[in-house]
């Protein structure tokens, strides 16, 4: 049977009379790349420091490959922060170390033997893209390569479970980028359970499998993030943490915005398809069938987490039920959103 590598149930975690964790329950299956998002003091740094077994919930369980890390002793704990790799905001690098000696450290503290460690930084420093870099020194490192060395050294001792604080956050976009894609490359290549915590939603869009949305401790979302950004209506707090990536009505075209349908004018809609059905050419055979007008105003389609992705603010004259039937026979998530008078 499998088991999940990760299962956290009705965690919760106060500080005082704060709750920072309230109740949160969710699992992780092997392979998958899960984001956590939530605006600052959500609590997502206090949900990773339990997973990483950095900190006790003060109730609830945490099952790691089904072992509950809440009860284990010291020395259980010791084994058990070894199947966890951790990925920091700041690097975390000791200065005093070449690229190699940091990467050497946790083989050292795991006991792997010294004539052992060279072949295994020499496949960590390939696998991330610094194999003529092993002699340098973090200082000498910009930002990007600084954390592919955190990564290498997070999976020396083949984790089972990587943690990831921010991991980008203090990255330009680029580097951002290109540091997802070696995560995402990672996850392929070596099957690794990720989890990511992130407050940029462009994080989640490119590489999480599945998210979790927190807003003060609890869990207001929990599902594939492609169900979640597809759907036609998400909670409060998730369109707001999306509204930056996600396409609006323009600014002066929702100002006219009406809720009756006006002879004449354009009913303003939202489209969302997910996976394949997003390339379909919906707007066109509608052009062409009924001989009405619809314009993309906003949006287009991408990728979210390598599925296609179409989330289109669309203008459509002569909106009437017979054409919002011929629409959602592509089982879109549509959304009319409001009508805009004709100018006369
Ligand atoms: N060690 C602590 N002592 C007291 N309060 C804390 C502590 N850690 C976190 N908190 C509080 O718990 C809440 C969640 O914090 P945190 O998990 O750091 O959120 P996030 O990482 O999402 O910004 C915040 O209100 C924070 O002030
Ligand atoms: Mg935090």
């Amino acid at each position: 049977m499998d088991v999940n590598v990760v299962d956290v149930r009705h965690v919760s975690r106060r500080f005082g009379g704060h709750v920072a964790l309230d109740d949160v329950s969710f699992s992780v299956a092997k392979g998958e790349i899960l984001g956590v998002i939530g605006r600052s003091g959500a609590g997502k740094s206090s949900l990773l420091r339990c997973l990483g077994a950095l900190d006790r919930p003060d109730a609830g369980q945490i099952l790691i490959e089904g072992q509950d890390i809440t009860t284990l002793p010291q020395a259980g704990l010791v084994a058990l922060r070894r199947r966890i790799g951790f990925v920091f905001q700041h690097f975390n690098l000791l200065s005093s170390r070449t690229v190699a000696g940091n990467i050497s450290l946790p083989l050292e503290i795991a006991g792997v033997p010294r004539a052992d460690r060279p072949q295994r930084i020499a496949e960590l420093l390939a696998l991330v893209g610094l194999s003529a870099h092993g002699d340098k020194w973090p200082a000498q490192l910009s930002g990007g390569q600084k954390q592919r060395v955190g990564i290498a050294r997070a999976l020396a001792n083949d984790p089972a479970l990587l943690l990831c604080d921010e991991a980008t956050s203090a990255l330009d976009p680029e580097t951002t980028t290109a540091i997802l894609d070696l995560l995402a490359e990672i996850n392929r290549e070596l099957g690794l359970t990720i989890i990511l915590i992130t407050h940029e939603m462009d994080v989640i869009r490119r590489i999480a499998t599945h998210l979790v949305v927190l807003d003060q401790g609890h869990i207001v979302e929990n599902a594939p993030t492609l169900a979640i950004m597809g759907a036609a209506t998400q909670s409060a707090v998730t369109e707001a943490l999306l509204s930056e990536t996600q396409p609006q009505v323009p600014p002066a075209l929702r100002a006219r915005l009406v809720a009756e349908p006006a002879p004449d004018g354009w009913a303003i809609i939202r489209i969302r398809l997910a996976g394949e059905a997003a390339w379909q050419p919906m707007l066109s055979l509608l052009g062409q069938q009924y001989g009405v007008e619809a314009t993309v105003l906003q949006g287009g389609t991408t990728e979210i987490a390598g599925q296609p992705f179409a989330d289109q603010i669309v203008s459509v004259t002569g909106y009437c039920a017979e054409i919002h039937d011929f629409l959602t026979q592509f089982d879109p998530s549509l959304k009319v959103l409001g009508h805009v008078p004709a100018d006369h």
